[in-house]
């Protein structure tokens, strides 16, 4: 969409749901029908679809993707105490809900080309940071002495990590790995250990989505999912959004109110039909930025994506030096943009008590000067890029005159 005064938006979430609003709006009425405002089919129906999508058997719908991530911590072993490993270039809500499940979490820098967990340093930081029992075969901390019991590699704006070497260090040294599929839907792993594309969602022991408005499956209000091979993981998912509830008023563990409603998991349901297509179209606009800029002329690179990845372009971000100056041209012509993210995990002010400090994780650092996310949605028109695009080789004609 291009407004009437002529703003590109980085995201257009009007156009949509004007288009789906019938079908939106029957949601609700039915929910009214029904006055099944929260559980029933609604949620049941959502819940096995989205199972399906990601190829998983089981799938727990819950509020938002900060209560899936802690559910799923908590699902699956991670103990008070424990250390949890995670990369700084994250939302905050993944550091957040590992404390949240009493846990502590501890970085591991990303990769220079992908910006996603690097396997590479996630070894490195076991095998020097740490110290093994050589009873049980457990990692610790040296530093802290806290167990090292599991990692969330993020996959970064749709698109995978590289899940093969990750895997292979979690089995090695017997740690528990949670998808964090929140920005991830429908997007794709070639797995050289599976012999197959794997969807993101299935490849660890639990995983986790949100469906924020500005997902690429977003509900109209907040909702979260967990998706999972594990049964026993799902089920023990299911008391905890449930106040430990296994039936009405019998409380087999203290849980929260993190219920998915039936209203959002109707629209979820509904908009999960169109999911493929829409992220079809991004891949579509990302393939038209790529040939636009191309040539060099716009002097920003381009998103990486290696050969075992099918992304879903959540964002399309480039990268250049010159970021905050682009972002302030591109705004001077009605281009909306975005940072994703501007300050690094381990220099935010609530990450103090950490004794993190700049220089931590290099590449994370550099990538949060320089990544600009530029305007990415399904409908998104190929003459609105181009004119982004000559926006950005005209920032770029200037600076080198
Ligand atoms: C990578 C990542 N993790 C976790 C979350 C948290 O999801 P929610 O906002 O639904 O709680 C988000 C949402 O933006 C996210 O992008």
């Amino acid at each position: 969409m291009t407004t009437t005064n002529g703003h590109i938006p980085l995201v257009d979430l009007v156009t949509v749901h004007r288009e789906l609003e019938e079908d939106l709006v029957s949601v609700f009425r039915a929910a009214l029908g029904s006055a099944r405002f929260i559980g029933g089919p609604m949620v049941e129906d959502f819940e096995s679809e989205f199972a399906e999508f990601c190829e998983t058997p089981h799938c727990v719908g819950v509020g938002s993707g900060t209560d899936a991530l802690r559910f799923a911590l908590i699902a699956a072993g991670v103990q008070p105490g424990d250390t949890v490993l995670t990369v700084p270039n994250t939302f905050i809500a993944t550091t957040e809900a590992i404390f949240q499940a009493g846990a502590r979490p501890d970085l591991v820098d990303v990769d220079e080309m992908t910006h996603t967990l690097d396997p590479d340093a996630l070894r490195a930081y076991l095998e020097t940071q740490c110290i093994r029992d050589p009873r049980t075969r457990r990692v610790a901390n040296k530093r802290t002495n806290s167990p090292v019991t599991a990692v969330i590699p993020v996959h970064l704006y749709g698109q995978s990590t590289d899940m093969d070497p990750i895997r292979d260090v979690a089995d090695e040294y017997g740690l528990l790995v949670i998808e964090d599929a929140c920005q991830a839907h429908g997007a794709e792993y070639l797995s050289k250990k599976d012999g197959r594309w794997r969807k993101a969602g299935s490849m660890g022991h639990a995983a986790v989505f949100s469906f924020y408005p500005g997902k690429n499956l977003g509900a109209c209000g907040e909702a979260g999912a967990i998706t999972t091979h594990d049964e026993r993981l799902a089920e023990h998912c299911r008391q905890l959004r449930d106040h430990g509830q296994v039936k009405k008023y019998f409380h087999a563990i203290e849980g929260y109110n993190g219920r998915l409603d039936a209203v959002q998991a109707g629209i979820l349901r509904t908009k999960l039909r169109y999911l493929a297509k829409w992220n079809a179209q991004r891949r579509e606009c990302a393939r038209v930025y790529d040939e636009l800029l191309a040539d060099g002329t716009a002097a920003v690179t381009v998103p990486h994506v290696p050969a075992w990845s099918q992304p879903v372009y959540h964002l399309y971000v480039v990268r250049t030096p010159y970021r905050d100056a682009l972002q302030q041209a591109l705004a001077d012509t009605g281009i909306g943009t975005g940072i994703h993210y501007p300050i690094p995990i381990h220099l935010q002010a609530a990450s103090a008590r950490m004794g993190w400090s700049r220089g931590d994780f290099p590449v994370a650092e550099k990538a949060a000067a320089e990544v600009l996310s530029l305007p990415m949605f399904p409908g998104l028109r190929p003459d609105d890029q181009r004119r982004v695009v000559d926006a950005i080789v005209e920032f770029a004609a200037r600076r080198s005159a």
